[in-house]
């Protein structure tokens, strides 16, 4: 049997990457049944509720339920009646207890769905996996759907970064089709036609490669901030300036200054558990040696929060007990209400089990913050986080703290001390207006 035209998707897991596809496929036309096991995020999406913060969905949610071709369901099997393609969204969060990465909602949804599958179609998985986890979901799939063998499994990896959602999603730099077969691949390319009569550019490869491309590229990123970071380090202790350095390679376009922003370091979702995975995963099949690099570039990243803590403490005169630091900053980047791995959220609690009395302000990840560090102190604005502060410290380099004016903040706070943890202010500007300013890799 040969694809339909436009064929019909469901997407299993409708958190960052489900709900964004959901969207985004639905205004490129197509029919699209999202799917999640969570009741209220279902009737969220279903009046048009994005649970999430990210720039533009909300709109586009509108759009895609009025024209009647989005809704979402908690039923498997109206999924399973409904779709040509089914995209796996699931989350693979680490373990608790592992650097492993957690397979259990991919390999649940993956078996609960199965039993659905009824006629030809094709099972595509987007989450980020360990390789060799799409041979065992075909397994799985085969199995148990009663189309058997009808039912194929494909990769395709998905690049998207928060607060760039819809961008990522309908302009993507590349698209990666992991197939077992041409129909596999034939499906995809009629699945995503509208992207590619566009100029996206398709690499069609197998299931392995499909999955290590993924890791493969959070790895490089990683990499290349934990770079410039341990460059930053290396400023330190010799007086030489990280962020001059760091423009000057800039200039080199083998190089290039993207993802080259020293300071604070990564966090969020993906790239530290991304990372950690990869490393046990190599592990597993023997060739550990082959990216054990990729535990010094997390333990170079873990540094640079306790580094940052160093600085505020300097600031402080030598001690936090009792000081009052005002934390810019919660979510693990602008534009984005996520706080998991978040290192701004890391800094405020390492000073306040220092002793210091913290106020964090942040424009978006506030409910969140509160929910991850409930011991913390929140404040209504930036001017009441900095109210009485002795320390200000910039942890998450949204535009709202990027363009406040020193002098204003001045007047607010006890000492005109900052960190800038990001590298996001205009070192002169604070100086001018008499604040002692410290960033990580520069000379105080
Ligand atoms: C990342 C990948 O970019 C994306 O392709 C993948 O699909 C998911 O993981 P995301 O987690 O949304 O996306 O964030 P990203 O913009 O990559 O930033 C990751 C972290 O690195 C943030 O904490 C950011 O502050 C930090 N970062 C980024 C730096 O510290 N320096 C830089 O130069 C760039």
């Amino acid at each position: 049997m040969s694809t339909p035209a436009t064929p019909r998707l469901t997407v299993l897991g409708t958190g960052y990457l489900g709900a964004t596809h959901a969207i985004c496929m639905a205004v490129l036309g197509y029919d699209v049944l999202g799917v999640d096991t969570d009741r209220a995020k279902v009737a969220a999406l279903n009046e048009g509720r994005v649970p999430f913060f990210e720039p533009g969905l909300p709109e586009l949610l509108r759009k895609a339920l009025d024209s009647g071709r989005l809704s979402f369901t908690t039923d498997l099997s109206a999924a399973g009646d409904f779709g040509d393609v089914h995209f796996i969204c699931v989350g693979t969060p680490q373990q608790a207890d592992s650097h492993a990465a957690d397979l259990r909602y991919v390999e649940g949804v993956t078996r609960d769905l199965a039993p659905y599958l009824r006629r030809r179609c094709l099972v595509v998985g987007k989450s980020t996996v360990p390789v060799g986890t799409a041979e065992r979901l075909t397994r799985i799939v085969q199995d148990n759907a009663p189309a058997g063998v009808e039912v194929e499994l494909a990769w395709n990896p998905e690049f998207l970064r928060e607060g760039y959602a819809i961008e990522d999603t309908l302009h993507p730099d590349r698209l990666v089709f992991g197939v077992a077969s041409p129909w596999a691949e034939q499906t995809l390319r009629t699945t995503f036609a509208p992207l590619i009569d566009a100029g996206v550019p398709v690499v069609t490869t197998d299931l392995p490669t499909a999955e290590l491309v993924k890791v493969a590229a959070n790895s490089f990123l990683a990499t290349k901030i934990s770079y410039i970071n341990a460059m930053a380090e290396v400023c330190e202790a010799t007086g030489g300036d990280v962020q001059d350095l760091a423009t000057a390679l800039s200039y080199d376009s083998r190089i290039g200054g993207r993802f080259l922003h020293p300071g604070l370091g990564f966090g969020g979702g993906c790239l530290p558990k991304d990372i950690r995975a990869f490393v046990h995963r190599a592990e597993e099949v023997g060739v550990g040696k082959s990216v054990a690099f990729l535990r010094q570039v997390d333990a170079i990243n873990q540094r640079r929060r306790a580094r940052t803590v160093d600085l505020v403490r300097e600031q402080a005169g030598g001690s936090l007990e009792g000081v009052r630091v005002c934390c810019l900053g919660a979510a693990f980047k602008p534009n984005s209400d996520d706080v998991r791995d978040a290192p701004a959220l890391d800094v405020a609690r390492m000073l306040q089990e220092e002793g210091a009395i913290v106020s964090v302000y942040d424009p978006e990840a506030m409910d969140n913050a509160r929910r991850v560090q409930p011991g913390l102190h929140y404040a209504e604005s930036v001017f009441d986080a900095a109210a009485g502060a002795q320390v200000v410290v910039l942890l998450t380099e949204w535009e709202q703290f990027r363009s406040l004016d020193p002098r204003r903040l001045g007047e607010v706070v006890a000492a005109c001390a900052i960190v800038d943890g990001r590298h996001a202010l205009v070192r002169a500007e604070w100086e001018g207006a008499d604040w002692t300013y410290r960033a990580l890799g520069r000379a105080g």
